[in-house]
């Protein structure tokens, strides 16, 4: 055992004793349920548009922002429930901000969740009318949540869209384009990795937790988890953008080094880079020692995001 856990008390299950991998299949299994019915179906009309929207959800993704919204939840003693319509909704933002990064004017990248990008199966113009509904429906899905608190929705709507706009995941974006093949400083890095990929990871950890019904300490806490494990995400994606393999990810890797793009590898090294995405695991762990064993899969999914393969 790594040694920032701490060790199993008298109140919580040691790490070890959670299968991380049943876990994540059971939560998968209740998000792809969700989204199958929340979303409309896929033959409905206009036929390429659903279908489009479908083909990319449902290709596989690891749906690690769905299933941190319930745990956060599960943590702080809310029903994974009522927070299903909230995690659904970042699976579907999520999504589409995959289908913009791969288009020609973004990364453009041909893989994606092992198969073709949605712009390659389906055209450009489909796959941008995808990604806007997909966006859109996030936020039908968050209002139809059935909860007898409405406030939470509110809050969770106000958290989901400010992480996902222009001071969030797209101002990423932005920042990231316009950083290719520039000599980007340190600072320039961080905001990148942090707005891209940070902001929503938070999001999802702090909606899970708003949605469970988290006091204002706990929130604080889980906060400084969901940034700690969103900046490590994004180190640990780069890392295996040059070291992981293709038919594992699903999708392709060297392309970062081919545009130019500000990484950390690119910036410190893979050594360092794997030194900085461990600290942050361990500032992920630590910020979750005052809760009991209900934070476990939370624990668990700290260490799996820097270790995965894929
Ligand atoms: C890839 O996200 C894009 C990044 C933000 C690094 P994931 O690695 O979560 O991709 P899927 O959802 O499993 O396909
Ligand atoms: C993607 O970052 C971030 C968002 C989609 C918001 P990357 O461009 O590194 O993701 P991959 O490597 O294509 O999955
Ligand atoms: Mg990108
Ligand atoms: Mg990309
Ligand atoms: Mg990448």
């Amino acid at each position: 055992m790594p040694f920032w856990v701490s060790p199993p008390g008298p109140f919580y299950l040691s790490e070890d004793a959670l299968d991380l991998q049943a876990y994540l299949s059971g939560k998968i299994e209740l998000v792809n349920k969700g989204l199958k019915e929340l979303l409309h179906g896929e033959e409905e009309y206009p036929q390429n548009l659903h279908r489009a929207m479908h083909y990319s959800l449902f290709a596989g993704g690891k749906r690690v922002r769905p299933v941190l919204v319930l745990a956060s939840a599960e943590a702080v003693g809310g029903s994974p429930a009522e927070a299903l319509n909230t995690a659904c909704a970042f699976e579907c933002i999520h999504t589409y901000s995959l289908i913009h990064d791969d288009l020609p004017a973004i990364d453009n990248d041909d893989m994606r969740r092992g198969r073709p990008t949605c712009h390659k199966a389906f055209g450009e113009a489909a796959a941008i009318l995808a990604g806007d509904a997909l966006l859109t429906a996030a936020f039908e899905l968050v209002a139809a949540t059935k909860t007898s608190d409405p406030a939470k929705v509110i809050k969770v709507i106000a958290e989901l869209s400010k992480a996902s706009g222009s001071v969030g995941m797209i101002g990423g974006q932005m920042v990231d384009i316009e950083s290719e093949g520039a000599d980007v400083p340190f600072p320039v890095l961080e905001y990148i990795h942090i707005h891209k990929t940070g902001e929503l990871i938070l999001a999802a950890v702090r909606c899970g937790a708003i949605m469970g019904g988290a006091g204002k300490t706990e929130l604080e806490s889980l906060s400084r988890y969901g940034k700690s494990i969103g900046l490590a995400f994004q180190i640990a994606d780069d890392i295996l953008d040059v070291e992981g393999s293709a038919a594992e990810m699903g999708k392709n890797t060297g392309g970062d080094e081919k545009k130019g793009k500000a990484t950390y590898p690119a910036l410190i090294g893979l050594d360092e880079s794997r030194k900085r995405a461990e600290e942050l695991v361990a500032i992920a762990l630590k910020s979750l020692e005052g809760f009991d064993g209900k934070a476990d899969p939370l624990r668990a999914i700290a260490r799996y995001i820097v270790e995965r393969r894929k």
